[in-house]
């Protein structure tokens, strides 16, 4: 009897962290996360690497592991990791064509490395006024707006995993 009770807890809690994952809406994904006095310099950066098969296969591996991308953006890069539970404002869905026609693969970059304050935050989500969009993944990288990081990746893993991000949604790093 205690062994259902338990059961249907846990099953229980996996269904409501589910539909919160699933809930938890982006905030528009169409506008910049870079501030306005850096965006130049986050578009103009380039990906030091050519975006082949492999390349983009060692940036999924990064993305599903030791960069615990995953556990926020979701396996297939939907948003619908249940880590969005802890974050303010639901996680990047990346299967977004729209998405990535709006941002350069710089800004993805910058985001990565730097983290965003969730730049609508405070409008939308009254009870985190500094807001957590994202923090910084770039290890040895101290983030140009103040946020504090979780470093996973260094630089040449970063740009790997940008470029399969990229790819899910068909966008391109010209
Ligand atoms: C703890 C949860 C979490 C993890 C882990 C996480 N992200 Fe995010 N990410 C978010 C959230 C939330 C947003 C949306 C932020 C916003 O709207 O400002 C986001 C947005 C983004 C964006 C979109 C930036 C833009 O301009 O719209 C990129 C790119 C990104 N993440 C890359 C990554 C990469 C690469 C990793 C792994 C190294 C990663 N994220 C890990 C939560 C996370």
């Amino acid at each position: 009897m205690k062994k259902i009770g338990l059961l249907t807890a846990v099953l229980s809690m996996i269904f409501v962290l589910n539909v919160f994952a699933q809930i938890k809406p982006e905030l528009d994904p169409m506008k910049p996360r870079v501030p306005p006095d850096m965006i130049g310099k986050a578009k103009a950066l380039k990906p030091p690497i050519p975006a082949t098969p492999e390349n983009i296969a060692a940036g999924k591996e990064l993305f599903n592991g030791k960069a615990t991308c995953f556990t926020c953006h979701g396996n297939e890069g939907k948003g619908d990791g249940p880590g969005a539970i802890g974050t303010a404002v639901g996680p990047r869905n990346f299967t977004n064509a729209e998405f990535h026609k709006a941002k350069s693969c710089g800004e993805m970059f910058w985001v990565a490395s730097n983290g965003s304050k969730g730049v609508f935050v405070k409008k939308d989500a009254p009870s985190n006024p500094e807001g957590s969009g994202m923090v910084p993944y770039l290890n040895g990288h101290n983030s140009d707006i103040g946020l504090q990081g979780t470093p996973t990746v260094d630089e040449a893993e970063l740009w790997k995993i940008v470029l399969y991000e990229r790819s899910l949604g068909g966008g391109k790093c010209e």
